[in-house]
C-alpha cells in the first residue's frame, strides 16, 4: 500500500473564480443565503433537517428516531417505513404529473422510445409481478448484467419495489468478473439481454451470461430481454424471455412498505485490497439523500430535461440517471450507446434533438471531446442547456474551462461533484445559483456533510495544507456495510483513522473552504472515472500461465486521467506475448483493465521485508527520474534497469 506522506504537496495553482451569471441565480432554487442557513442547521440541528427533507417524500409509517448511530453502524429513519419506486413513480402519478415523460431513452441505432410517469408505473408493476411470479422475494439478491436500455431502469425499480436487492454489474464486466459478483451476492436471478449495442455492433451479453452461469452455482433463473435480434443459446429449464414473462402481467402491483434500513441495492467497487466489495446501501437514507442532492445540486425545474451520460453500472447511474432524477419527478434522458458512435458529435445531437437542459458526464469524456476540437460541438445547437456538471475524477480546470466555454457557452454553471460509491450521494460541490466556482476544485460540503483535512494519525490540517479527506459523522445515505464483511467495512472506512469515515482521497481546503481533491492516497487507480484495484489486475496477470509476479501502477494519461501499467515477471523465461496478456486481462476483468504498456522484468524493487516499493514503478511508469529514499531496497540496481526497459 502506498505511504501517503502525512502532507500532500500542492501541485495546481489555480486561481480563476467564475461567478454565475446574475440571471441563472436569480431563478435557483438555492440561493448563497439559503444554503448557509441550511448547511448550518443540517449540522446544528440535523433531526430538523432531515425529518423536513424526508417528510417531502412518502412514508407508509413514520420513523420514531432519525438517526441511531453506533459507531460505526448508522441507521436512519429507524422504524419508518418507504418504498423507493412508489416515491419515484406513483408519488407522481398520484400528484399529477401520469402524463409528464420520465424517460426518453435513445438507442445507439437512434431509436427512440419514451416512458411517461404512468406508462414506467405500468411497466415497473408488471415486471415487480414477475419477479414475484419467478419466485424473488424482499431480500433476494438479484444480479442485472444489461445494457443501458428501459428495462435495465425498469428492473432496478422493480427490484426496488419488491424488495429484493438489485446488485448491477456493468455490461463491459468480463464472465468471471460477473461470475465472482453473482457468487458474492448469493444471487438467485440473473436478469441479461440477448445483446447491447456498442460502437456499432451487438455485443452477445447472453454468452457471457451462460458462461458465468455455468461458475455460479447458486443461480437459478435467468431473465432476457430481447434488445437485438441475435441468436441466443437457450437453457429450458432456467432462461425466461422478458416478454414472455413480464409482458403478460397485469400493469398493477402494490409497492411493498420496507423498512427505512431495508437494503436497497450492493454495487461491488475497488478496493485497496482483495477482491472487489460489494457496497451496500438501505432504503430511507439512500433516498433522501439522492432526492435532495439531484434537486439542490442540478436545480431540477418541471420543465427539465435531465441526462446524466453515466452507465448504471456505477454508482453514477444508479444515484443520478435514475433514483434522484425520478424521485424528484424530472425527465431523464438515456443513452444506450458510445460518444463517438457515429462519430464524436453523437452527444451534442442528442441534446439538440431532444433540448436536453441539464448534463452531467465525467471528465474522461470532456477530455476526449476537446481532443477532437471546438468543430464538433458548434455544428449543434445546444442554446437548451442551461447546467453542466462533472464527475468521477479530478477535473483539470483546462477541461473544466473547455467545457464551460465550448458546451456551456460561457452561460451555463459548471459543478464538480466528488463523491463515491460508498457515499451513495454528492457531497462536495458548488451549488450552481449560490457560488462561484473554482476550476479544478470541487467545492463546499453539502448539506448534512462535515468533511476535514487529517493526517493519518487524525490530526486536523489547516487551510491550503494537503492531507487526507474525511468526513467527520454520518450522513444518510452513506454504505452501510460491506456485503457480507462487516469487518472490512470496519477497518476499511471507519478503522483507518478512528472515528471518521477515510474516504481514500487526498485533498486540500483553501480558506474559502473550498475543497480541491489531489487524488486517490490507496492503490485504486482511476481509469476514466472508473476505479480499479491494483491488486484485482496484479491478481488477473498472475493468472496467466506465463507470468510469475506483476506490480502494477497508474501513469497520467491525457484522456483517461490515469491508465495502466503492469510490471510484469516472466514464469521460468517464458515469453510474453503483450497483446495476448492485454486479452488476458480484459477477459479477467474488462476492458477497462487492460493495460497501457507493460513492462517485462527481471526483478522488482523490493525492500528487505519483500513488499514491493510501489513508489519507485510510478516514477519509471510515468519516465521521471527516480526520487526518494532507495537505501531500503534489497537491490537499488533494479531501478535503473527497469527504467531502460522498453515498455511492451
Ligand atoms: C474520484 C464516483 C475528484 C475520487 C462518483 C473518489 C473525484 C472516487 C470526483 C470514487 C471529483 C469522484 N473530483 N475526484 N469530482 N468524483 N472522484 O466510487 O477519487 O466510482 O474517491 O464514485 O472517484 O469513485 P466511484
Amino acid at each position: 500500500m502506498t505511504q501517503p506522506s502525512d502532507h500532500i504537496d500542492n501541485m495546481l495553482h489555480e486561481t480563476r473564480v467564475i461567478a454565475p451569471s446574475a440571471e441563472f441565480t436569480a431563478q435557483a432554487r438555492v440561493t448563497r443565503e439559503e444554503y448557509d442557513r441550511r448547511y448550518r442547521q443540517s449540522l446544528e440541528q440535523p433531526d430538523e433537517f432531515w425529518s423536513e427533507v424526508a417528510e417531502e417524500l412518502h412514508w407508509f409509517a413514520p420513523w420514531t428516531q432519525v438517526l441511531d448511530w453506533q459507531p460505526p453502524h448508522a441507521q436512519w429513519f429507524v422504524g419508518g417505513q418507504t418504498n423507493m419506486a412508489y416515491n419515484a413513480l406513483d408519488r407522481h402519478v398520484a400528484r399529477g404529473l401520469g402524463d409528464k415523460r420520465a424517460v426518453v431513452w435513445e438507442g445507439e441505432d437512434g431509436e427512440v422510445r419514451t416512458f411517461t410517469y404512468a406508462e414506467l408505473l405500468g411497466e415497473v408493476s408488471r415486471a415487480a409481478n414477475a419477479l414475484t411470479e419467478l419466485g424473488v422475494q424482499a431480500g433476494d439478491r438479484v444480479t442485472l448484467y444489461l445494457p443501458l436500455i428501459p428495462e435495465a431502469v425498469i428492473a432496478m425499480l422493480a427490484c426496488a419495489r419488491i424488495g429484493a436487492v438489485h446488485s448491477v454489474v456493468f455490461g463491459g464486466f468480463s464472465v468471471s468478473a460477473l461470475a465472482d459478483r453473482i457468487n458474492d451476492a448469493q444471487s438467485k436471478l440473473l436478469i441479461t439481454a440477448d445483446a447491447g449495442y456498442r460502437r456499432g455492433k451487438a455485443v452477445n451479453l447472453k454468452e457471457n451470461a451462460d458462461q458465468a452461469a455455468a461458475l455460479a452455482p447458486g443461480l437459478e433463473k435467468m431473465l432476457v430481454v430481447r434488445r437485438a435480434a441475435t441468436p441466443v443459446a437457450w437453457q429450458e429449464d432456467r432462461d425466461v424471455w422478458w416478454n414472455d414473462v413480464v409482458g403478460s402481467q397485469s400493469d398493477r402491483h402494490g409497492a411493498a412498505p420496507l423498512d427505512s434500513e431495508h437494503p436497497l441495492f450492493v454495487l461491488y467497487t475497488s478496493g485497496s485490497t482483495g477482491k472487489p466489495k460489494g457496497v451496500q446501501h438501505t432504503t430511507g437514507g439512500y433516498m433522501v439523500g439522492t432526492y435532495l442532492t439531484t434537486q439542490a445540486v442540478f436545480d431540477l425545474k418541471d420543465d427539465d430535461l435531465y441526462w446524466c451520460t453515466a452507465d448504471i453500472g456505477w454508482i453514477t447511474g444508479h444515484s443520478y440517471s435514475v433514483y434522484g432524477p425520478l424521485l424528484n419527478g424530472a425527465s431523464i434522458l438515456l443513452y444506450e450507446g458510445a460518444p463517438n458512435q457515429p462519430d464524436w458529435g453523437r452527444f451534442w445531437q442528442i441534446i439538440e434533438k431532444h433540448r436536453v437542459t441539464i448534463l452531467y458526464t465525467a471528465p474522461t469524456a470532456i477530455r476526449s471531446f476537446m481532443g477532437h476540437g471546438d468543430e464538433i460541438p458548434a455544428r449543434s445547437d445546444l442554446s437548451s442547456l442551461r447546467l453542466l456538471g462533472s464527475v468521477g475524477e479530478p477535473i483539470n480546470p483546462e477541461a473544466w474551462m473547455w467545457y464551460r466555454r465550448v458546451i456551456g457557452g460561457d452561460r451555463c454553471p459548471v459543478v464538480d461533484t466528488w463523491w463515491q460509491t460508498e457515499t451513495g450521494a454528492i457531497m462536495l460541490t458548488t451549488l450552481p445559483g449560490a457560488h462561484p466556482s473554482k476550476p479544478g476544485s470541487a467545492g463546499l460540503p453539502m448539506y448534512g456533510v462535515e468533511p476535514a483535512i487529517m493526517t493519518r494519525s487524525g490530526e486536523e490540517l489547516g487551510p491550503d495544507e494537503g492531507g487526507l479527506l474525511v468526513i467527520k459523522r454520518p450522513w444518510p445515505s452513506m454504505l452501510r456495510t460491506v456485503y457480507g464483511d462487516d469487518e472490512r467495512y470496519r477497518k476499511t472506512y471507519w478503522g483507518e483513522i478512528p472515528g471518521v469515515y477515510f474516504a481514500g482521497d487526498g485533498a486540500r481546503r483553501d480558506s474559502d473552504g473550498y475543497y480541491t481533491i489531489m487524488g486517490r492516497v490507496d492503490d485504486v487507480l482511476n481509469v476514466s472515472g472508473h476505479r480499479l484495484g491494483t491488486m484485482e489486475i496484479e491478481s488477473a496477470l498472475v493468472a496467466h500461465p506465463s507470468v510469475s509476479e506483476a506490480a502494477v501502477v497508474g501513469r497520467p494519461d491525457p484522456i483517461k486521467g490515469e491508465c495502466v501499467v503492469a510490471f510484469v515477471l516472466t514464469q521460468d523465461g517464458q515469453q510474453i506475448d503483450p497483446a495476448e496478456l492485454r486479452g488476458h486481462v480484459t477477459r479477467e476483468i474488462g476492458a477497462l483493465a487492460r493495460p497501457d504498456a507493460i513492462i517485462v522484468a527481471d526483478a522488482l524493487p523490493k525492500t528487505r521485508s519483500g513488499k514491493i516499493m510501489r513508489r519507485f514503478l510510478r516514477q519509471i511508469a510515468a519516465g521521471q527520474p527516480i526520487q526518494g529514499d532507495t537505501s531500503t531496497l534489497e537491490d537499488p540496481g533494479v531501478l535503473d534497469k527497469l527504467a531502460a526497459t522498453p515498455a511492451v
